[in-house]
């Protein structure tokens, strides 16, 4: 009998003293982390061609985020503080026996050391080489017509932004492409390029500079939901998990969260012991304040992002125009540029659009939203448009790939849209646009008007 008490006594000390819960042990971990999430882990899977009856694709259009990188200066800056926090956290379990985490996320947090260097800032990691290459062989099996075929100059465009992430990963993905012939791929970068870096160079991107990049209402949902009470739970839920008796700083949380993340997208098969420092729901939270920054910043919340993600848009379209009236065109069209392009993009094409704005008060309501920057734009992330030629039915057709993954574009049947109502919609999301700009901005629809299509 008291051998009996005794044996409950030490399970429920135990059970106490450990975390209820054990990073290391979860099968099924919570990876999308925002902007730095794997493209890996979001992508689709490999597929057989893409085959549409009586139809030919003419044309694969490609506009794609640099492949995982390494942080910026200033987030490396930060993680350097990690060893010190890392043997705090030590300490406050073994010596102050203060702290939740489980013997094993432990002990993977003691064997951590950092990685990375300052000099390695805003290149390419190896993965992110891999993560393009990867996909270019995919999106060879897809569509072996158009791009199974040796490398010619005039068959193919590669463009890109002049950064060493953008360039390298152009070079990736044509090693994927054209194996050894791959260093006889020009790739084209401007030194301003209005294409790929509209927000930086194009017509107006002094406006949205002063209207949005620099105005502190930007930033305004994700401060105020900093400030209530899901993140404040969520600093003192991780300052405790840890043993600390007092509460962390953001800038602690962010460097242990992006630790958790670029770990991660660096060793996909791998466990970070960073990410152990959260539960799934707070990476959830911080996932959700990462999308509200972004939202406004370079999505929906602003219809001056919206006229930004213009050129690329035009681009793809004066391109099959050109096809449709019996132009010649290039095979392939691949542009390797960032993250706030591609989102820019997406909010011109209507793409990930929800019916609500995302606010600092319905993080419950969004759970399913599908401004998931995670799922939209992760490393690698990327929007193909390919144009076909068809025998029965409307004779031009375009279709979307969003990830890889065939995009259900709104109007068009499982995907497949009528050229013709793309041009229509197109033009009549233009237009909105063109006027509500004007309304917000107090500027006249006619400065906006570059980057029209007709
Ligand atoms: C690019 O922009 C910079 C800064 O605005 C300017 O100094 C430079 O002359 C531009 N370069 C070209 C090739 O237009
Ligand atoms: C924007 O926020 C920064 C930092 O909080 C502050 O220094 C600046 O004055 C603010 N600007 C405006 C226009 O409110
Ligand atoms: C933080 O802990 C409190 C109390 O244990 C819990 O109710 C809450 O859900 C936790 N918050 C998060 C974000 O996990
Ligand atoms: C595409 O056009 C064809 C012929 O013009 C029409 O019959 C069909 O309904 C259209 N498809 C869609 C999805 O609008
Ligand atoms: C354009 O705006 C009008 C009025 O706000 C709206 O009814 C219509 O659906 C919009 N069109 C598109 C294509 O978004």
């Amino acid at each position: 009998m008291l051998l009996l008490v005794c044996g409950v006594l030490v399970i429920s000390q135990a059970m106490a003293y450990q975390q209820d819960y054990c990073y290391a042990d979860d099968e099924n971990p919570y990876l999308m982390f925002a902007t730095k999430t794997a493209y890996e882990f979001v992508h689709s899977k490999p597929r057989n061609p893409e085959v549409v009856p009586s139809c030919k694709p003419v044309q694969f259009w490609l506009l794609s985020r640099h492949g995982t990188r390494f942080p910026d200066k200033k987030d490396i800056a930060g993680m350097e503080h990690l060893p010190e926090v890392r043997d705090q956290i030590i300490r406050n379990h073994e010596e102050r026996k203060q702290g939740r985490l489980c013997e094993e996320d432990l002990e993977k947090l003691k064997r951590w050391s950092l990685s990375v260097f300052p000099a390695q800032a805003d290149n390419l990691a190896n993965q992110g080489y891999d993560d393009m290459k990867f996909m270019a062989r995919r999106f060879k099996s897809q569509f072996p017509t158009l791009l199974n075929k040796p490398y010619q100059d005039d068959l193919y465009v590669f463009r890109s932004t002049d950064k060493q992430r953008t360039k390298t990963s152009a070079k990736a993905f044509a090693e994927g492409l054209f194996g050894n012939d791959a260093d006889k791929v020009h790739v084209q970068t401007y030194p301003n390029d209005t294409l790929l870096k509209a927000y930086l160079n194009g017509r107006w991107c002094q406006r949205w500079k002063d209207l949005v990049d620099n105005n502190n209402d930007t930033f305004r949902e994700k401060s105020l939901f900093e400030m209530g009470p899901q993140m404040q739970n969520l600093i003192q839920n991780v300052s405790q998990r840890l043993g600390f008796n007092y509460r962390l700083t953001y800038r602690q949380i962010n460097d242990m969260y992006d630790m958790c993340r670029f770990d991660k997208a660096w060793n996909i098969r791998d466990i970070s012991p960073w990410c152990a420092v959260f539960s799934s729901e707070e990476l959830q939270l911080l996932e959700y304040r990462e999308d509200l920054q972004d939202y406004y910043n370079y999505g929906y919340g602003n219809s001056l992002n919206i006229k930004l993600g213009c050129p690329p848009v035009k681009d793809f379209m004066s391109r099959f125009r050109e096809i449709e009236d019996g132009n010649v065109q290039p095979t392939g069209v691949f542009y390797f540029t960032h993250r706030k392009m591609i989102q820019l993009v997406l909010a011109h094409l209507e793409i990930a659009k929800d019916d609500e704005h995302l606010t600092h008060t319905n993080y419950m309501a969004m759970k399913n939203r599908k401004w998931k920057s995670s799922l939209i734009s992760p490393f690698s992330s990327n929007l193909a448009a390919v144009f076909f030629k068809c025998e029965s039915g409307e004779q031009n057709r375009v279709m979307f790939f969003l990830q890889e993954k065939l995009y259900n574009y709104k109007g068009c049947n499982v995907g497949l849209c009528n050229w013709s109502f793309i041009k229509e919609s197109l033009k009549k999301l233009q237009t909105n646009v063109t006027s509500i700009s004007a309304v917000e901005t107090g500027m006249v629809p006619d400065s906006y008007n570059q980057c029209t299509l007709h």
